[in-house]
C-alpha cells in the first residue's frame, strides 16, 4: 500500500474509540501448549495485510473455507472496526489473527508511548472479540528498527514471496508471480482488501493444492518444521 492517504482519516477517529473500550479478558491461547507435531512439507502459508474488507475478506473465507485452507491475517484497527464479526469468523474457522497496528502507521522511530498505542492499542481491540491470545506483529512496509523486535512482545513476521498485489490488480501476473516460485516454507503476502488478492489466493490453493501443497498458519507452518515463534525475532520464510 502507498504510505499516505485513505487509511488516516477513519484510522485517527478510530484509534479515539479503541482507547475507551473495555476489554474482557480470555482464555490462554492453544499457542502456549507445546505440541510434538511431526515434521512435514510442501507447506506454505497465506498472509493477508490490511483488512479485513467487509466484502472482500468474507469472499475469502468463504473460499478457504472450502478448500479447507488455512490463513494468517494481520489486521489494522480501522478496518477491524469496520468488520468485527469478520475477525469472529477468522477465530472460528482456524486462522491465525496478528496486528498491522490501529493506524497503518510505520513503527520506526515511534516513541514507547506511541508504539504500544498501535500494537497493544489494537491488541486490546482484538482480545475484546476473540480473547486474549498471542497476536504476532507484521509491521506496515516491513519497517522496523531495534526498537520495534525488543518492544513487539510476540514474534515479527515478514515475508518471503510479495507478488505486489497492490500494484496492478492483474489477476493471473499475480498467481503466475507466487505460483512460480513458491519453496517450502514460504510466506505469502497480500493483501485481503482487494478482489483481485482474494480471486488470485484462491486460485493459488486450487492450483498448488493439486500438486500437494498446503496452506497452514504461520504459527502452524513453525510446529511442522520443528521450530516455536520466539518473541522479538523477525521470521520471512520457515524452511
Ligand atoms: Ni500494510
Amino acid at each position: 500500500m502507498g504510505r499516505t492517504g485513505r487509511f488516516t482519516v477513519l484510522c485517527l477517529m478510530l484509534t479515539l474509540l479503541a482507547a475507551v473500550r473495555a476489554y474482557p479478558v480470555g482464555e490462554q491461547s492453544s499457542a502456549d501448549l507445546q505440541v510434538e507435531v511431526p515434521r512435514q512439507e510442501k507447506l506454505l502459508a497465506l498472509t493477508f495485510d490490511d483488512g479485513p474488507h467487509p466484502e472482500h475478506t468474507a469472499v475469502l473465507l468463504d473460499g478457504l473455507r472450502d478448500r479447507g485452507a488455512k490463513a494468517t491475517f494481520f489486521l489494522v484497527g480501522c478496518q477491524v472496526e469496520l468488520a468485527p464479526e469478520l475477525v469472529e469468523r477468522m477465530a472460528a474457522e482456524g486462522h491465525q489473527i496478528g496486528v498491522h497496528t490501529l493506524d497503518h502507521v510505520q513503527v520506526n522511530g515511534l516513541s514507547r508511548k506511541d508504539f504500544d498505542g498501535q500494537v497493544e492499542g489494537l491488541r486490546r481491540v482484538l482480545y475484546g472479540l476473540i480473547g486474549e491470545r498471542d497476536l504476532w506483529l507484521r509491521p506496515p512496509y516491513g519497517i522496523m528498527d531495534d526498537n520495534t523486535l525488543r518492544w513487539a512482545d510476540s514474534p515479527v513476521m515478514l515475508w518471503s514471496v510479495d507478488p505486489e498485489d497492490w500494484k496492478d490488480g492483474n489477476v493471473k501476473r499475480i498467481v503466475d508471480h507466487i505460483t512460480g516460485q513458491v519453496r517450502d516454507g514460504d510466506v505469502i503476502l497480500l493483501h485481503d482488501i482487494y478482489p483481485t488478492s482474494v480471486e488470485a489466493a484462491l486460485q493459488v490453493v486450487d492450483k498448488l493444492g493439486e500438486e500437494g501443497w498446503r496452506f497452514v498458519t504461520v504459527e502452524q507452518l513453525l510446529q511442522y518444521k520443528g521450530r516455536t515463534g520466539e518473541v522479538g525475532q523477525v521470521y520471512r520464510a520457515v524452511r
